[in-house]
């Protein structure tokens, strides 16, 4: 992968900073965005004290130009991105009731908007070199839906059929888009959600096949592989990492 840049957008914490430091490991340069400016330089210098080559980018994936901005200053100090990884995400919960419109639009507008967005930015670059991969993190709780999270699940499912238009267009341009949507992953947004009770640790692992908690590599090891040269025949598809629950 060494001559490959990739993009990972919330790649300064949780399953986006792993998928980063797994994909630097790999050999690709990485550049993490993430909308937190400091937390992203700090991920990216740890990468290289690690003996990788990343650089941290303070992104707000709902501001277009900004992306645009840093699409261009990777591309001048990287290469053109070659792989394009969608972590940013935020969650929200509460009942569907007292959901407001403006807690909606923000959620769609990270989640859903934001994965549109890079996407757009990052795909001329592959287009130009005939060759990219796409993976979209989106959520199991896509499968089945949970009570109290409207918002967040809608724009994950969002997320699912905009992996399934964007390799029906690009599968013949070499460019793979996938989506992987997480099961339970220990992350600061779940030990957040832990702490709100949301979910309970204890009867998440009791409905979980393996018996365990997921660990952000767990996604990062999926992820390196569809974006490797050898996934080139995946696209258009939902690869489950999730313990072997399905909801
Ligand atoms: N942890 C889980 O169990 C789990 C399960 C299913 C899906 N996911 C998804 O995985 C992705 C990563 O989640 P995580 O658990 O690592 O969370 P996390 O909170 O640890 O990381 C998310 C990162 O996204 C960044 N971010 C938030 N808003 C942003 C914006 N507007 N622009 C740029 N960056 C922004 C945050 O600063 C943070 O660094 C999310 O999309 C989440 O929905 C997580």
């Amino acid at each position: 992968m060494s001559s490959r840049t990739a993009i990972v957008t919330g790649g300064a914490s949780g399953i986006g900073l792993a998928i980063g430091r797994r994909l630097a490991a790999d050999g690709a340069s990485v550049a993490l965005m993430d909308l937190d400016a400091e937390a992203a330089r700090d991920a990216a210098a740890a990468l290289e004290a690690e003996g990788g080559k990343a650089l941290g980018l303070g992104v707000d994936v709902t501001d277009r130009l900004a992306i645009d901005s840093a699409v261009a200053e990777v591309r001048a100090t990287l290469g053109a991105s070659a792989i394009l990884v969608n972590s940013a995400g935020i969650t929200v919960a509460g009942p569907f009731l007292e959901l407001t419109a403006e807690t909606w639009n923000r959620v769609l507008a990270v989640n859903l908007t934001g994965t549109f967005e890079c996407c757009q930015a990052v795909l001329p670059d592959m287009i130009e070199r005939g060759w990219g991969r796409i993976v979209n993190i989106s959520s199991s709780s896509m499968h089945s839906g949970v009570p109290g999270m409207a918002a967040y699940v809608s724009s994950k499912a969002g997320m699912v059929g905009l992996t399934k238009v964007l390799a029906l267009e690009f599968g013949r341009r070499g460019i793979t888009v996938n989506t992987i949507p997480p099961g339970f992953i220990e992350t600061p947004m779940m030990r957040e959600s832990l702490r709100k009770g949301v979910f309970d640790m204890d009867l998440q692992v009791s409905r979980t096949p393996v018996g365990r908690v997921g660990r952000p590599e767990d996604i990062a090891a999926t992820c390196a592989f569809l974006v490797s040269e050898e996934a080139a025949y995946i696209t258009g598809q939902i690869i489950g990492v999730n313990g072997g629950r399905n909801t």
